[in-house]
Parts: structure tokens; sequence; C-alpha cells
């Protein structure tokens, strides 16, 4: 256990679970950790597009919205690297775009099942053996769409607000015990969630992306890795004071 853990980097020695390490934003958390150190399970439905290279990272192929799996998983994580230090939740989907009363309860489930359930449920079978052991740095996934409305994903909205105050009420509970919990909110990305984001949307690609970035202080989409670098202050000790935040990374966005 821990053998092969690389001994420098800036979560040097830690364990990090990321769920949604398959995709484009979780991608890049998986190799940023792991180049800080970590030792990382990817916890996701599909698998990844990239072979990581090493055995100091590893894929767990579940169903993160099903108790049982996510239990198993965390079981059998802890028992190859070891209990886990840091928890990602970057697992999400967008779900169809329409208004409240054109969406199903199916299209509801899902949203609110990825997103909020899922966030819940790791969070719920790693917490034990973070208050066991004192210390834990949970990072979970909400958007700008968490943060403000819009007129494209109203579902998608709820569930990342959602996901905002179970972050700050988990860091209430969870803070005597040495556990930190935070959340990111990337804006609009280079990433396939975002394109499927654009070109679905009812005002097309073009004007969707106008209205999401050109007026914002930094005129672009955002790269995976500048997510990334923000999962990685918030799992390193360097961030130790910092919990119940909101950590907006949206090149000015929501500073209007
Ligand atoms: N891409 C953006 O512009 C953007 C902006 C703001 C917030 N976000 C949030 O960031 C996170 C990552 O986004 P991304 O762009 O990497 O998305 P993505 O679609 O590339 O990756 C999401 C991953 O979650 C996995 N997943 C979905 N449902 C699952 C389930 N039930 N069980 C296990 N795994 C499941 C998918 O297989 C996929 O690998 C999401 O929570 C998203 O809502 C993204």
């Amino acid at each position: 256990m821990h053998a092969d853990r690389p001994r420098t980097g800036r979560v040097a020695g830690k364990v990090a679970i990321v769920t949604g390490g398959s995709g484009d934003l979780g991608a890049a958390v998986v190799r940023m950790l792991h180049a800080h150190g970590a030792t990382v399970a990817n916890l996701d439905r599909a698998a990844p597009a990239e072979n990581w290279g090493t055995d100091a990272v590893a894929d767990w192929t579940l169903d993160i919205t099903d108790a049982a799996q996510v239990a198993s998983t965390v079981r059998q994580v802890t028992e190859r690297f070891g209990a886990p230090d840091v928890l990602v939740n970057a697992a999400g989907i967008l779900g169809r775009p329409a208004p409240s009363h054109e969406s199903t309860e199916d299209e509801f489930d899902a949203v609110f099942g990825v997103n909020v359930k899922g966030t819940w449920l790791t969070t719920k079978y790693v917490v034990p053996s973070m208050i066991e052991r004192g210390g834990g740095s949970i990072v979970n996934f909400s958007s700008i769409h968490g943060l403000t409305g819009g007129g494209n994903v109203p579902l998608y909205h709820a569930s990342k607000g959602a996901v905002r105050l179970l972050t700050k009420a988990d860091a209430v509970v969870y803070g005597p015990h040495g556990i930190r919990v935070n959340s990111v909110h990337p804006g609009s990305m280079a990433t396939r969630m975002s394109r499927s984001s654009a070109e679905r949307s009812p005002l097309g690609a073009e004007e969707y992306y106008r209205q999401l970035v050109s007026g914002n202080p930094i005129a672009r989409q955002g790269a995976p890795e500048e997510i990334a670098y923000a999962v990685l202050y918030l799992a390193s000790d360097e961030s130790s004071f910092t919990t119940g935040t909101e950590l907006v990374v949206d090149g000015g966005y929501t500073a209007h």
C-alpha cells in the first residue's frame, strides 16, 4: 500500500478519489493531482480517453448514482491505495435544454441523480474514514450556472445551486473533524460539455458563445488545466484555512 506514490509535489503522498475523471475537466484534475504527487482513483461510468501511463492512477467503472456501487468502489480504492485524503466530485451531466414546464420527470431525476445525489453519495461513503483519520479535503464541481440563472438548462442550474449549498452545509458539519469542503465554479470551458451546450441551445451556437464569453473581462473559454489548478489548491494543504468557499474560475463572467 502507498508504495509507488510520488514523494514530491503539492499533494505528495495523498490519496485522491476523482469522479468523472474520464471527462474533460476530471481528466485534467487526475493528471494535475498525479503530477503533484497524489495517487488517484478515477471513478467514472465511462472508460478514460487516455492511458494514464502509471500505476499511481487507476480507473473504476461505476454509476455514481447507485449507493451500493459507490460504497463498494470506495472500499476497493481504500484496499488498493489506502484511505482517501481528497475527494473531487467532477462527474456531472448537463441534461437536455428545455424550460421547466417542458422537462420530464426522468430528465429531472437524471440531472439531480448525477449532479446532486452522486456528489452526496461519494461524500457519504468517503467521509467516515476522513473523520476517523481527522482530516480531508472535498472539492465539489458546481458551475457559474450554480450562481446565476439562465434560460437554457434550468434543471442544471438548480442542481448546481444545490451542490453549492451541500458544499457549505457539509463544510459546517465536518469542519470540526478537520475536513474542508469547497466548491469550484467553472465558467465556459473548452470542453465537450460546453460544445454540446452551445450546439443544443435554441440561441444557436454562435449567439450562445457570444452571450457567454464575448462580454467577459477575459473574453475566451477556459482551458481544463485552469480548473485543475484551482482544484489542486483546494486539495492541497495550502488551503488549510479555506472551507465552505466557492472558487469561481470564469474569466470574470460573474464579475459584471
Ligand atoms: N465543461 C464546462 O464548460 C463546465 C462548466 C461549468 C461546470 N462544469 C462541470 O464540471 C464537471 C466536469 O465537466 P466536463 O466538462 O469534464 O464534463 P464531461 O461530460 O466531459 O465529463 C463528465 C464525466 O462524468 C461522467 N459521469 C456522468 N454520469 C455519471 C454517472 N452516473 N456515474 C459515473 N460517472 C458519470 C461521464 O462519464 C464523464 O466522464 C461537471 O460537473 C460539469 O457540470 C463544466
